[in-house]
Order: C-alpha cells, then sequence, then structure tokens
C-alpha cells in the first residue's frame, strides 16, 4: 500500500487548523500500525486555499472543514486502500 498522505501548511490552511489535521493523522497512522507504509508530509499552498484545510491522498484532493472530518475522510481512504491490496492479492494468488 504505497501511500502519501499529503497536508497543506500554507498560511490558508494553517489558520483553518492544518496543523491539527496533521496532528491528528499521525496518531490514526501510529494507532492502526500504518506509519512504516504511509507517508504523511507537508506541502506549501496546494492552490485551493478557499475550500478548506485542504489535503491529498496520492493524487486524490480532498478539504476538510474540521479535524473529525478528516479523519473520517482518511479512515475510509486507508480502508479502500487496503480492501485495494487485498483484492489484488487474491487476484494473483
Ligand atoms: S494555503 Fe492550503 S491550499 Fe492554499
Amino acid at each position: 500500500m504505497p501511500v502519501t498522505v499529503t497536508v497543506c501548511v500554507g498560511s490558508s490552511c494553517h489558520v483553518r487548523g492544518s496543523r491539527a489535521v496533521l496532528k491528528r493523522f499521525a496518531e490514526v497512522l501510529q494507532a492502526e500500525g500504518l506509519s512504516e507504509d504511509v507517508a504523511l508530509v507537508g506541502s506549501f499552498c496546494l492552490e485551493r486555499c478557499s475550500e478548506g484545510v485542504n489535503w491529498k491522498f496520492n493524487e486524490e484532493n480532498f478539504s476538510s472543514a474540521t479535524v473529525d472530518d478528516a479523519e473520517k475522510t482518511l479512515r475510509e481512504k486507508l480502508l479502500e486502500a487496503k480492501e485495494r491490496d487485498r483484492t489484488t492479492a487474491e487476484e494473483l494468488a
């Protein structure tokens, strides 16, 4: 599951709470044992400043209004990625 989660830490997203989102994402990855599989990185402005705290799961863009919303979306995407990995492994077996 090579995944990169990128959280914007530009000024607009910072004001909206991107630091708290980064912290929560790190906690989720740690709790789920995924710290080695998922690269969590910060980014300068993703040029979607008006949309909320902006972040990406690989190349898919998300905007979250709250830390809890961001966590919910992250968990959904992680589940999808795990499911995709499992399906691929079954197809290769
Ligand atoms: S500061 Fe985050 S998208 Fe611009």
